[in-house]
């Protein structure tokens, strides 16, 4: 495959085999050395053609909607893990039948539904939710331990113990962190939620763990891992979404137009910020794009503009090597983990096509988007018919 991905179609999100398998690699070193269980966060990534290979390496994945828990029983296969912010009553049912571990965001929710649980008993874990109430992450939004989360019951709530029935303890509070991080977190976590901590026969670290980037202290995880397992006795687990598949693949576009208005320099693409890649404006972050690095004070460099009209779906500015002509694709780095799981299809423009590039360098086309697929999120039969 050439680095300009002349052959695929545009717009494609294109995901890595090779990258993907060495990322895999990665985690199995961690449950081999840690003895904790790495899952899937179905959330962050959920290209299910590539499950049968994640599955191989990685025993199960963890849900928080229906149609999660669906993809996980008929794509995936494996444990299964729940843990959503809210259930409703007729899904409960659905859940109870497919999952190993399922835990409560509320003790409310937990008295709900704790008698058809405990008809369970032996086959469905319980476990609880809680919130440390300590902050690694600095963008409120993807914070969940931020003052007044409704996310994760907080130390005061559950008396310091383990609710009746309970068997599991689930924390979630980190977003691309490091293990430095997760080991300031567990203090304040030991120090909140000790005598439940003694209780629990398991103990969920949530996600967040960015174990795949370059750097990260997988050592020093897997001590913390070990220490813990060794201290109270628990089965740990992580629920990773974005080092799964950390680096592992592209979007690749194309530059349409290229304009110039009052001095700024705008290539016109046939992706969408907004559309296909909304954590760049929610985060918000520059996303690396291949070939091209920020300006220098004195330089302009180029704005990328998207393809919807939305006033703000731009980006940039960016200095290429070459300036790019109509036609140049453009391809934006480490685009697997949280964009195809969020695209949406505003604006009606194209969404981009799904493909594999597989470790022999050969391209497979999985999926193709038309306007049936825009048309069905818009409407039923018509009026009066
Ligand atoms: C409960 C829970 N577990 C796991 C994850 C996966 O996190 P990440 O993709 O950052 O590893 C998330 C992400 O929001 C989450 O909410």
């Amino acid at each position: 495959m050439n680095a300009d991905y002349a052959n695929v179609p545009s717009p494609c999100f294109v995901l890595e085999e090779a990258r993907l398998r060495e990322n895999l690699t990665l985690l199995g070193r961690v449950q081999d050395e840690s003895g904790a269980k790495v899952i899937l966060a179905l959330k962050g990534f959920a290209l299910f053609n590539t499950f049968p290979l994640i599955r191989a390496r990685l025993p199960g994945c963890t849900v928080s909607s229906p149609h999660e828990l669906r993809l996980a029983r008929e794509e995936f296969g494996g444990e299964i893990h729940a843990c959503a912010p809210v259930y409703r009553d007729e899904e409960m049912d659905e859940y109870l039948a497919s999952v190993s571990h399922i835990s409560f965001n509320s003790l409310s929710q937990w008295s709900r539904f704790k008698s058809r649980v405990n008809a369970r008993v032996g086959r469905v874990s319980p476990g609880i939710r809680v919130n440390p109430e300590h902050s690694e992450v600095g963008t409120a939004l993807y914070d969940p331990a931020r003052p007044g989360s409704r996310l994760g019951v907080t130390a005061d709530e559950l008396d310091g113990r383990l609710p009746d029935g309970m068997e599991g303890l689930h924390f979630h509070t980190l977003c691309e962190c490091g293990a430095d991080a997760l080991a300031r977190t567990w203090t304040k976590v030991e120090e909140r939620f000790g005598p439940a901590l003694q209780q629990a026969k398991w103990l969920n670290l949530g996600g967040g763990h960015l174990i795949t980037r370059e750097g990260y202290d997988v050592d020093g995880l897997i001590d913390l891992i070990r220490d813990i397992r060794a201290r109270y006795d628990v089965e740990v687990f992580l629920e990773p979404g974005a080092a799964v598949v950390w680096r592992t693949g592209v979007l690749v576009s194309s530059v349409l137009d290229r304009i110039e208005r009052r001095g700024v320099r705008t290539l016109m693409l046939d992706v969408s910020f907004a559309a296909h890649m909304p954590d760049c404006l929610e985060m918000p972050y520059k996303p690396e794009v291949r070939g091209a690095r920020d300006p220098a004070p004195d330089e302009t460099g180029w704005r990328l503009g998207g393809t919807t009209c939305l006033a703000g779906d731009e980006l940039g500015a960016y200095v290429f090597e070459q300036d790019p002509d109509i036609g140049a694709r453009i391809v934006f780095e480490d685009m697997m983990h949280y964009t195809v799981v969020k695209t949406t299809l505003f604006n009606g423009v194209p969404h981009p096509s799904l493909g594999l590039l597989r470790a022999d360098g050969t391209f497979e086309l999985l999926r193709q988007f038309g306007y049936e697929d825009y048309r069905n999120r818009l409407g039923g039969n018509p009026l009066g018919s």
